[in-house]
């Protein structure tokens, strides 16, 4: 039921919804999630098959045109990404500019927010209103964004550990690419391991939506605003920048850190019970089971330790989740390891700085941030997003000058 359409002595009813916990703000036909069955689909396609069977391209793909695509389709989509690869070089140049220590998140959303001024042809700001009904230029964008993501991502990491940007290589598939872009000279010979890549590729398929989580349903609201989808981009980045949503790996690795020994778990866990800690990467605003996506990601961390060795850490992980699924006090409160729970172990083991992880958070998401926008552009119940408050300060007064104040 349309809330407009009900109405309390008289008035529009509204309902107070702080964290808008369990207010439906449109219809949605992107992902599917059943948080008590642990059960999460995009465009109905269950997670585990696309994790098992797919690439992150094709499953872009499906996310943002509603369909897998046909063999000529991929190709044409593949193609168009690996053509907007290359960022302006002026955009570049900016990029060089950030201080030596800039957290690679600060570089990206700037840098995302810099690129809408590059194309003022397409802001609606400049352009007009109706420039988003054009659907070339609506997939011309999301070409642009997609297709640069990884270097904006690399060029981040580059400045911070004082090296050149590397050039993409258009003859690498998107996830190797960024991995090329990240790590080497530019060797033209220089591939990374295709275990490696996969593995990144699955993680990047996981993270890759997740219906209105906090910066999805701010690229919504922004969008509402008109604004270009460049400055829409670069905000929800912002909020996954957050530690309550992005930074939630980053925070499992410091936990994992300070209890550095197999010793100290149950003194950590006590601890947890008498509410003096939280076990970061357990529990999720949704998922009352077993979140589908922490499965996959502890398969995909032996993967990437067959290559890289044994990261210390998962050693700790491990026992903490053995110990915490069988502790009634965790399983009376439905607290499962969530997506996070191993993912920060394997960039620990892939040799990612931790200020990496809300970036390799941002690339993947960034495909359901558009796949958001677009069906968002084609509702036709697309509001501007104003929400009510209800107001609790003083009752109208008059204003005392300066001189009356004590
Ligand atoms: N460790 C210990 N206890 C917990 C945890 C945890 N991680 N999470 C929840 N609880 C407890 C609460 O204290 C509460 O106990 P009580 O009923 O005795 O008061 C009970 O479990 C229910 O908790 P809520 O706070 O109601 O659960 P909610 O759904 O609101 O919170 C959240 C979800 C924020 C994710 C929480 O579980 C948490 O802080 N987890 C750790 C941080 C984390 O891993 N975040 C990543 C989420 S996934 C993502 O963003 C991609």
């Amino acid at each position: 039921t349309k809330l407009g359409a009900l109405q309390y002595q008289g008035q529009p009813l509204r309902v107070y919804d702080p964290g808008y916990m369990n207010t439906i703000c449109c219809t949605s036909k992107i992902s599917y999630i059943d948080g008590d069955k642990g059960i999460l689909e995009y465009r109905g396609i269950p997670i585990e098959e696309l994790a098992e069977k797919s690439t992150f391209v094709e499953v872009a793909y499906l996310l943002i045109n509603g369909e897998l695509p046909s063999k000529s389709q991929l190709q044409e989509w593949d193609e168009k990404l690996r053509k907007h690869t290359f960022i302006h070089t002026d955009a570049s140049q900016m990029m060089k500019s950030f201080r030596y220590d800039a957290h690679p998140m600060g570089m990206l959303i700037s840098t995302l927010a810099a690129i809408s001024t590059f194309h003022p042809e397409v802001n609606p700001a400049l352009a007009g209103e109706g420039v988003y009904k054009n659907q070339d230029i609506v997939n011309k964008q999301i070409y642009r964004i997609l297709g640069s993501l990884p270097t904006i991502a690399s060029n981040s990491f580059r400045n911070r550990i004082g090296r050149e940007h590397n050039m993409p290589h258009e003859n690498m598939s998107y996830v190797e690419n960024f991995l090329y872009m990240l790590d080497k000279l530019n060797e033209k010979e220089y591939k990374p391991h295709p275990k490696i890549t996969r593995a990144l590729e699955v993680l990047f398929i996981l993270h890759a939506e997740h219906e209105l989580n906090c910066s999805t349903a701010f690229v919504r609201h922004l969008s509402s605003s008109g604004v270009d989808i460049y400055t829409a981009i670069a905000g929800a980045a912002g909020a996954l920048y957050g530690p309550k949503h992005g930074g939630a790996n980053e925070a499992v690795l410091r936990m994992l850190e300070e209890i550095g020994d197999l010793k100290n778990i149950p003194q950590f866990i006590k601890d947890v019970k008498d509410r003096k800690k939280l076990l970061m990467g357990f529990g999720h605003r949704v998922y009352k089971n077993y979140d589908p996506r922490a499965k996959i990601v502890k398969q995909i961390a032996y993967q990437v330790f067959e290559i890289t060795g044994k990261e210390p850490l998962i050693e700790i992980a491990i026992e903490l989740e053995k110990i915490a699924l069988s502790d009634p006090y965790f399983i009376q409160r439905k607290l499962y390891p969530n997506v996070d729970f191993y993912s920060g172990v394997i960039y620990r083991a892939l040799g990612f700085p931790t200020d990496m992880f809300p970036v390799l958070f941002t690339i993947p998401r960034v495909a359901g941030w558009l796949a958001h926008w677009k069906e968002y552009l084609n509702d036709k119940e697309n509001n501007i997003v104003r929400p009510r408050q209800n107001y609790i300060g003083p009752e109208k007064r008059n204003y005392l000058p300066v001189e009356q104040r004590k």
